[in-house]
């Protein structure tokens, strides 16, 4: 199967798994990027039995809306009740690297808020350890060089994403070469430099739910 037959099928298999749970108020919180993107297309024949959507982009907001999928803002709902989301790196206690796709402020948010975060994700996004795809860490544009400092002082390697502005309006610097061990400790200790908004290391909040595609179906972990 290609990387895109795989994320097809854990997009369907994300959406059986919140079929049989759907209540008449259902909050879905709907992430960003390619596979999420698969998520909203299935989503949409559904759309009658959705109450809201909150999405984690602009981008996941105007494909929802396009579907006629009704999008709220996250200060307008009182709960998020299932997050699906995608991921660049995922280990095996669901701790999760985000923000290929330059959304991880936006996603870890209406993460923080969702009671059940639900992680669809291909096989080749499984790793023993996180790091080997570069750490978005999301950042205010007037501390981009501070920031860049302090974490070649953590060890890694930051790069600035020429000509990307996130939908918050910072700066994302990606960190190279950053095998991260203590994804707990790692997350909160870049949280605390000034000027970082955040980082892509979902650990305080790592998904409940991780459904993976691989050759032989979709593996549901937990
Ligand atoms: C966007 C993200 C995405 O979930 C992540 O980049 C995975 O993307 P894709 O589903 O296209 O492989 O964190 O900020």
């Amino acid at each position: 199967m290609t990387q895109d037959e795989l994320k097809q099928a854990v997009a369907q298999a994300a959406l059986a798994y919140i079929e049989t749970k759907l209540e008449d108020d259902t909050v879905l919180g709907i992430g960003t990027g390619s596979t999420a993107n698969l998520f909203i297309d299935a989503l949409a024949p559904h759309k009658g039995r959705i109450e809201a959507t909150v999405a984690s982009s602009e981008a996941s907001a105007e494909r929802l809306r396009s579907h006629g999928i009704p999008v709220f803002d996250l200060n307008a709902v009182d709960r998020v009740d299932f997050y699906i989301d995608g991921a660049d790196e995922a280990n095996r206690a669901l701790q999760l690297i985000k923000g290929g796709g330059a959304a991880l402020t936006r996603e870890k948010i209406v993460a923080a808020v969702a009671r059940e975060f639900i992680c669809i994700a291909d096989d080749s996004k499984l790793v023993h350890t996180l790091g080997a795809f570069p750490l978005p860490v999301e950042v205010i544009p007037m501390a981009r060089s501070h920031v860049a400092r302090e974490l070649v002082k953590l060890g890694g390697d930051p790069v600035y994403r020429e000509g990307v502005v996130t939908d918050n309006g910072n700066i994302i610097l990606d960190v190279h070469n950053f095998a991260i061990a203590q994804p707990l400790g790692t997350e909160e200790k870049i949280n605390n430099i000034t000027g970082v908004v955040t980082n892509g290391i979902f650990a305080l909040r790592p998904a409940d739910v991780l459904l993976l595609g691989t050759a032989s179906g979709v593996k549901t972990l937990y």
